[in-house]
């Protein structure tokens, strides 16, 4: 018996690996996971929508929905949250007409809030395309943006 279980067990854990490597392939091909792919993707492995959904939301790194030209990563732990980090994400979500976690209508930014970047020494602080800002301040923080539309 103890084959046959091992047998069924591996027999889904390369289905798994299957689907992932299907949707991390998507993914890379159109930024995001699109609707329309998961529907090919449900019609091809003659699996549910929902199956397909549940096992892709397991893991944070798959998009669902397209994201912005810039990313920028609001931190809101501790040190950065005590000198100013909610000022600043509440002027950037004025400005930009998001909340975080959002794209902005025009498609240039997408906003995250995180817990740490790993630079308390300079905070507030935020991370547009992998560059750090510090010492920043909501003003600050709207005209670096606004700068990276020019
Ligand atoms: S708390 Fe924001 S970088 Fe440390």
């Amino acid at each position: 018996m103890e084959d046959k279980v091992v047998e069924i067990i591996e027999k889904h854990r390369k289905d798994d690996a299957k689907l992932l490597a299907i949707l991390h392939d998507v993914q890379d091909e159109f930024g995001y996971i699109p609707e329309d792919a998961i529907k090919v993707i449900a019609r091809e492995l003659k699996m549910k929508k929902g199956e397909i959904y549940d096992t892709a939301s397991f893991y944070s790194f798959f998009r669902f929905k397209p994201e912005g030209q810039h990313e920028v990563l609001v931190c809101d732990c501790i040190v950065c949250h005590i000198k100013g980090a909610e000022d600043i994400i509440k002027r950037l979500e004025e400005e930009f007409k998001v909340t975080m976690g959002e794209t902005t209508k025009d498609g240039k930014y997408t906003f995250k809030m995180v817990k740490g970047l790993g630079h308390c020494e300079k905070s507030p602080v935020m991370m547009v395309d992998g560059k750090l800002y510090g010492n920043l301040t909501p003003e600050r923080a709207v005209e670096i943006l606004r700068r990276c539309e020019q």
